[in-house]
């Protein structure tokens, strides 16, 4: 059997024919071509005014939290268990990332924990909607509504799912999306921010080309960042795009499988996928239920010991050595993060994934839980 992989993507002569009509035509008057397309339809798509494509979904979030004016002595509040990619930019800009509970069934953000976490300096709330699923939204939204404190949506994960008709990275102020290499559509490095917002957008778009004044070549009324797109890339995240249907079938059929295959087994649980949810999984997560006694790390050594790849749920990020003495202070507070995580690991979810290996995958989890 062919090497597993945890993730990466499924790219066609599509992808190959429009990337190479860049490489060729893509200069000159057309050297943001690519790029103005790609934000377009993908602003289109989300229902959303502006789509500004950057490096990756990092320098995304650090533009619209510098644009939003979060700054040293502000807090923002994320849930503890998501990439660590969604906190960072708040500690950038010398704020504090306020940790928050997760529920139990979507693993997203709890909002009766970013309630009880507001404080007069919470300056942002940012969602994720971890490995596809999605918040509590109605509840969030009202949060954000009744202590007026923007919603910010991290869909680095989730393009292609919705709630309730509506489509992940269309909730808040302004939502971030990645095209790494592991994730859904992919650009190698990329990432896009959706806003709504005027004044929003021509402040990101001023912060992402080093503070340069409109209409005089070579003039800058402040220091900014060099967050810029190219238009190869996004001639492939174009073409991607183009096929997201395609790609979210597939990921779904990964999901389906592993979940069919392993429906025998009581107590495991997967990706919540509640009626009104859409669920487009970019990742299978499976958190064994406490009856198997089985950890991450138990389940992870196993499993590579057979050869097949797992990764972690995603560590309270409290709990991390990147943000000293912060254990103590929230293992007993988000409590669901901490015991979910610890039960918790992602299956490989790469667009290459054969049936094959989907039943190795399969058969390897039943022989760990039958010992
Ligand atoms: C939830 C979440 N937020 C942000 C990111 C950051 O994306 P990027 O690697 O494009 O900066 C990722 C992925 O890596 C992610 O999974």
């Amino acid at each position: 059997m062919k090497q597993i992989f945890m993730a990466g993507p499924w790219i066609t002569e599509h992808e190959i024919k429009v990337v190479e009509d860049a490489m060729r035509n893509g200069w000159y008057e057309n050297a943001y071509y690519y790029v103005e397309t790609f934000q377009k339809e993908f602003a289109k798509y989300h229902n959303r005014k502006y789509g500004i494509m950057t490096p990756n979904c990092t320098t995304a979030i650090h533009l619209l939290l510098t644009a939003m004016g979060i700054k040293d002595g502000d807090e923002v509040i994320v849930p503890e268990c998501t990439w660590i990619a969604t906190a960072a930019p708040i500690t950038y800009l010398r704020a504090t990332p306020v940790f928050c509970d997760i529920e139990p069934d979507s693993w997203c953000l709890d909002p009766k924990s970013v309630e009880k976490s507001i404080t007069s300096k919470t300056k942002a709330i940012i969602v994720v909607d971890l490995y596809g699923n999605m918040p509590l939204m109605d509840e969030l939204i009202d949060i954000s509504k009744k202590y007026n404190i923007p919603l910010v949506e991290d869909s680095a994960e989730a393009l292609g799912s919705s709630y309730k008709g509506v489509k992940a990275g269309k909730f808040g102020i302004g939502s971030v999306f990645s095209f790494h290499r592991t994730k859904t559509i992919t650009t190698g490095e990329g990432g896009m921010l959706l806003l709504d917002d005027d004044k929003l957008y021509e402040r990101c778009m001023f912060l992402r080309d080093h503070g340069r004044v409109k209409g005089i070549p070579y003039y800058n009324s402040e220091v900014t960042y060099k967050y810029m797109p190219f238009n190869v890339q996004a001639a492939l995240g174009y073409a991607q795009f183009q096929r997201l249907d395609e790609l979210v079938a597939k990921k779904r059929e990964i999901f389906k499988m592993y979940k069919e295959r392993l429906s025998d087994i009581e107590d495991l649980q997967f990706n919540a996928e509640p009626e009104y949810v859409f669920n487009s999984v970019w990742a299978t997560g499976l958190v064994f239920g406490k009856s198997h006694h089985m950890t991450k790390k138990n389940a992870m050594k196993q499993n590579e010991e057979m050869g097949l790849p797992t990764r972690p749920f995603f560590y309270p990020l409290s709990s991390l050595p990147a943000y000293p003495g912060c254990e103590e202070k929230y293992k007993n507070k988000n409590l669901i993060a901490y015991d979910i995580s610890s039960r918790g690991i992602n299956l490989p979810c790469a667009l290459n994934l054969t049936d094959d290996q989907i039943d190795a995958i399969c058969n390897g989890i039943r022989k760990i839980l039958s010992r």
